[in-house]
């Protein structure tokens, strides 16, 4: 397994940084292909292990997928046979969102349930519940769920679904779904991510009429025939990877970072909170650029579903809290056990106690290099935001994890004055 070597200079993050497609984005919308026989063509797309994961499912479920990222080609390949299995969706839970377009194309679907993973137990209740709303029946064997149309494999019906969380990956399954279902769906309590309204321009281009996507009401009239039209599409950039690398910059005093090809208002939560930290957050054209001039003031932060503060943010801020002077309080009300970056952080001397889903942040005025052990995604981009201004030399280790969600990352970091290498083979 993979490590990342950081080692100190010292000097606060400068330079440019160019940021690559959502992941989250592109995710659903690959799985939005099933819904059409033709040929569509993505780009912008991320060079991550969860593109070429999901790349193989749909392989699996017969579809011909030309991975060249930023480009990637689908297109109708041998028959496809409906089933998803464990092997490929233990890999990566987002395998859950081929369970919609399957059964609403096909009629009926086989797909393992993704069970949980580092950062909770994530269930897909919300998902199976739309599901049957739109006339699906579905039944759980063996770890699979099993969804089938209406009369032994019909066509889904349009209807109603009222969500009990605002959920990203149930509001996507259940446009995608809803995209082929006889008549009209209206989804409450929908979940209002850049990327479900990236998800609806895509659906939206293949023939669908959805509407009100990135509100908490998505209506949704299903295409008369029983298949969309291929599409092409360009996917927006990547949120989480931007607000990575504007934390980064401000680690430091004198941080001074253009992050190019970044979304301000896709980031209104995120910007709010550090500049009432004291760091200077502006926009430039279609960039963003972070500069830090003075001290880093303690902020509180609670996790909220989009447009409150992204919990695939929570673990970098409180990286930048640890720096900050004086006490933040930061709550995740997402996910049950996302401070899986705190021991980390603590071995290398951040000052945080955790109290259920809180951490007390008090600020250091520095933190040292140490080895640390990546947990998921966000907590790996968490530690090598901390190396990357920590004393001497930092080894983040299981980055297979950094992976699955950061395209080139020792590239931009060194783009940017860190001192960093990937170490191949760090640890068997
Ligand atoms: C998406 O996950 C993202 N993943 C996550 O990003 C992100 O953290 C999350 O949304 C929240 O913003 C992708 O888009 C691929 P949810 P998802 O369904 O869809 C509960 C990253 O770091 N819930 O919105 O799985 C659930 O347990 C990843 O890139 C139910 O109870 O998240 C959680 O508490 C990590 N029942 C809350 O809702 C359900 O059926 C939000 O989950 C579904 C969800």
């Amino acid at each position: 397994m993979d490590a990342l070597r950081i080692r100190s200079t010292g000097k606060p993050l400068e330079g440019t940084v160019r940021i690559s497609g959502a992941k989250n984005a592109a995710l659903p919308i690959l799985c939005a292909t099933l819904l059409s026989d033709g040929a569509s063509h993505l780009r912008n797309v991320p060079r991550l292990r969860d593109i070429e994961t999901t790349a193989a499912l749909l392989r699996f479920l017969g579809r011909d997928v030309r991975v060249d990222a930023p480009e990637v080609h689908v297109a109708a390949g041998a028959e496809v046979r409906p089933e998803a299995p464990y092997e490929l969706v233990k890999q990566m839970r987002a395998s859950v969102l081929v369970l919609g377009p399957l059964v609403a194309r096909f009629g009926r679907a086989k797909v393992s349930l993704p069970g949980g993973c580092a950062i909770g137990a994530r269930p897909v209740d919300q998902h199976l519940k739309g599901l049957e709303a739109l006339g699906c029946s579905i039944r759980l064997e063996r770890g699979y769920v099993i969804a089938e149309g209406p009369n032994n494999g019909g066509r889904l019906r349009g209807a109603e679904v009222m969500f009990d969380v605002p959920t990203v990956g149930g509001t996507e399954n259940l446009m995608m779904a809803a995209a082929l279902a006889k008549g009209r769906s209206t989804l409450v309590n929908c979940a209002r991510e850049p990327e479900v309204e990236e998800l609806a321009r895509v659906l939206n281009k293949m023939g669908a009429e959805v509407s009100g996507a990135g509100t908490d009401v998505i209506h949704v009239t299903g295409a008369d025939r029983g298949e969309l039209s291929p599409f092409e599409h360009a996917i927006i950039p990547d949120r989480i990877e931007a607000g990575t690398y504007m934390v980064a910059a401000a680690m430091l005093e004198g941080g001074n970072v253009l992050v190019q090809g970044a979304k301000l208002s896709d980031l209104e939560a995120l910007v709010m909170k550090m500049r009432a930290a004291g760091i200077e957050v502006t926009s430039e054209g279609q960039d963003i650029r972070v500069r830090r001039f003075g001290e880093l003031r303690a902020v509180n932060v609670t996790t909220a579903p989009h447009p409150g503060f992204p919990t695939d943010m929570q673990a970098q801020f409180l990286s930048l809290m640890v720096m900050a002077r004086g006490e933040s309080v930061i709550s995740e009300t997402i996910f049950e056990n996302r401070f899986m970056h705190v021991p980390e952080l603590q071995r290398m001397g951040a000052s945080v106690a955790l109290r259920g889903n809180t951490a007390v942040v008090q600020g250091v005025r520095r933190l040292y290099g140490a080895s640390v052990m990546a947990t998921d995604l966000r907590a790996s981009a968490s530690l090598v935001i901390a190396g990357a201004v920590a004393d001497e030399e930092t080894e983040v280790r299981r980055i297979y994890h950094l992976d699955r969600g950061y395209e080139r990352i020792e590239q931009k970091l060194l783009g940017l004055g860190v001192n960093v290498e990937r170490v191949r083979g760090a640890e068997s």
